[in-house]
């Protein structure tokens, strides 16, 4: 079993229950004791939440984890196959692959999107080859096009903060100066539509996301009627799908203010962080008593615990 998407989960709604019951077992009762496996978190990029949240779960379930910080600790992989390899790559993503198998029971990679070659980033070239490789358990600690990890977090913190059965959540696009994947908003998009929620997504114009990712989502261009009688509104950045990787807009006017959180029903503040204060958000929101991206954040941990329980006990 692998944890490379939503397709990987048989019952998304019954996941958060379970993950919301380990999380309590493993308060009441503390990390379990070691159990003689371990795992690789293999990263291509930075990371504050999911490496340390990867690690505490891993504690939690008496795993020992071991971080690889691939691009600067480790040879250049290559990943064509037939390659004559006499350039700047070192070593076969099949051979590492293979290393990496014979000495852990499971594998996290992080791989981000290039946002340069659209083909290769949304067939997942890099993660796939690790999927298609490796002999043990991949779990994706975001990839090109998702972020599952996050996204069960997410469910996990909108189940926890929801006063009403099926909540408004509003995925909000906001402006940030640089080019950053669409993971966060696609994964955020599938899990949400699996969920009873009455699910908005609004963003400027050339902002769409993939097809694939928002089956069921309204999608609103007007952020401010979107914001109307809101639950939840998660606030996140990223570049034009369709215009692959450009920045299209740095908009000032798509910032989450105090002013549009009046629009919405006393929502809950949600961003999967690191996020850019008084760029996506003013702080006056963040810091409002309303912003949960602090519990957010905390539950990397509930959902990183189920996912290693789920895949290596
Ligand atoms: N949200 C998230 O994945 O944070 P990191 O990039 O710090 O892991």
């Amino acid at each position: 079993m692998n944890f490379c998407s939503i397709d990987d989960v048989d019952d998304p709604q019954s996941w958060v229950d379970e993950a919301i019951a380990l999380k309590n077992e493993i308060e009441t009762y503390g990390p379990h004791v070691y159990t003689g496996k371990s795992i690789c978190l293999l990263f291509f990029n930075p990371s504050l939440r999911t490496r340390l949240s990867m690690q505490k779960a891993a504690f939690n379930l008496g795993i020992q984890s071991f971080i690889f910080n691939l691009n600067q600790e480790g040879w250049q992989l290559e990943f064509e196959d037939g390659t004559v390899m006499n350039g700047y790559t070192s070593e076969h993503i099949k051979e590492a692959a293979g290393v990496l198998s014979s000495y852990f029971d499971a594998i996290g990679v992080r791989s981000f999107a290039s946002l340069s070659n659209q083909e290769d980033d949304y067939s997942e070239k890099v993660f796939n080859q690790f999927v298609k490789h490796c002999s043990i358990p991949v779990i994706n600690m975001e990839s090109a096009t998702l972020h599952p990890l996050q996204s069960l977090a997410d469910m996990i913190t909108i189940k926890e903060f929801a006063k009403v059965d099926k909540p408004k959540v509003v995925l909000s696009w906001a402006p940030h100066p640089k080019a950053l994947p669409q993971a966060v908003a696609n994964s955020f998009s599938q899990w949400a539509s699996h969920m009873d929620f009455d699910f908005v997504i609004t963003h400027p114009e050339g902002y769409d996301l993939h097809p694939e990712f928002v089956k069921g989502a309204t999608l609103e261009y007007d952020q401010r009627k979107a914001f109307e009688g809101a639950d939840f509104i998660y606030a996140k950045n990223w570049s034009s799908y369709t215009d692959y990787g450009q920045v299209l807009s740095q908009d000032k006017k798509w910032i989450v203010d105090q002013q549009k959180m009046k629009l919405t029903n006393q929502a809950k503040f949600m961003h999967c962080l690191p996020v850019r204060r008084n760029v996506i958000v003013t702080d006056e929101v963040i810091d409002s008593d309303d912003s949960i991206v602090m519990q957010q954040a905390a539950h990397r941990v509930t959902s990183a615990n189920l996912v290693l329980r789920k895949l290596i006990g």
